[in-house]
């Protein structure tokens, strides 16, 4: 396998070849997702509602998504592995997203890290770009503000928020983020950002005119059935597939079926 760096995202993004990125959390999955040829694999904090079960993103730790980071990365052979700072782990000064940047790369060996902000996290970036780590951004509708937002409908939809959301796109690309994440946005927005930045836009609920895709694993997966939102497309039903198998266990257990004679030592 040829693995995949930041260089060769930049350059899919030049040769015009769209980016397939997925979440995983896990040793198992992040094998078969890696084996079908996604290029960048997501160790998101949703971990903290798809793992953890909770509410947010907010309550995740930093040793919790180096747990989950570091069984990932025993995972891949290809994709390039990026890893969510979570809440609480950046904000409060450059040195300490540095300090967390640090114990991510050193303690789970993934390969770059993602943060939710723009100007306002500019010293943070500087911070961990100058220590040569590689920065994914990620504007739009940032689960981290949720209590700031008070909702997740769409982002952007206003002109003063819109102008923002570009001037912060065009600040990760100068300051040498190599890709950005754009987050439940007017798909016209996304494109226009995609078309003015020569690093990646990755989006999700952000249309077709930007440049790589990601979705939640167990979105995809159809295994968050109480979970609807527009942009989500199920490529399976786990969910159903998954309660069969369970229940026809079940049944077997009772009925005595299983194991049978040649199930048996
Ligand atoms: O945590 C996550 O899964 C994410 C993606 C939805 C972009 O940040
Ligand atoms: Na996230």
């Amino acid at each position: 396998y040829k693995r995949v760096t930041t260089k060769s995202l930049v350059d899919m993004k030049k040769n015009g070849e769209k980016i397939a990125m997925l979440t995983s959390y896990d040793f198992s999955m992040a094998k078969i997702v890696d084996s079908a040829g996604i290029d960048v694999i997501l160790v998101g904090d949703s971990a903290s509602n798809v793992m953890a079960g909770h509410e947010t993103t907010l309550p995740i730790t930093l040793d919790q998504m180096i747990y989950h980071a570091s069984s990932v990365v025993r995972a891949i052979n290809r994709a390039l592995v990026v890893v969510d700072l979570p809440f609480g782990s950046y904000q409060s000064d450059p040195k300490e997203a540095l300090r967390s940047s640090i114990r991510i790369m050193k303690e789970s060996g993934a390969h770059a890290v993602k943060l939710e902000g723009g100007k306002e996290i500019k010293e943070s970036l500087k911070r961990i770009l100058h220590a040569g780590i590689p920065v994914m951004g990620h504007l739009g509708l940032t689960p981290q503000s949720i209590y700031k937002f008070g909702t997740y409908t769409v982002r952007a939809k206003e002109e003063a928020e819109a102008e923002q959301l570009k001037s912060d796109a065009r600040l990760l690309e100068k300051l040498g983020c190599f890709a950005v994440v754009l987050e439940k946005v007017p798909a016209k927005l996304a494109k226009e950002v995609a078309e003015s930045i020569s690093i990646p836009v990755i989006g999700i609920g952000a249309g077709n005119g930007v440049d790589g895709q990601v979705l939640v694993v167990h979105d995809m997966l159809g295994m968050t059935h109480e979970f609807n939102p527009r942009f989500l497309r199920r490529y399976t039903d786990l969910y159903s597939e998954m309660t069969k198998a369970f229940e026809s266990y079940r049944d077997d257990v009772k009925s005595r079926d299983f194991p049978a004679d040649d199930e048996q030592y």
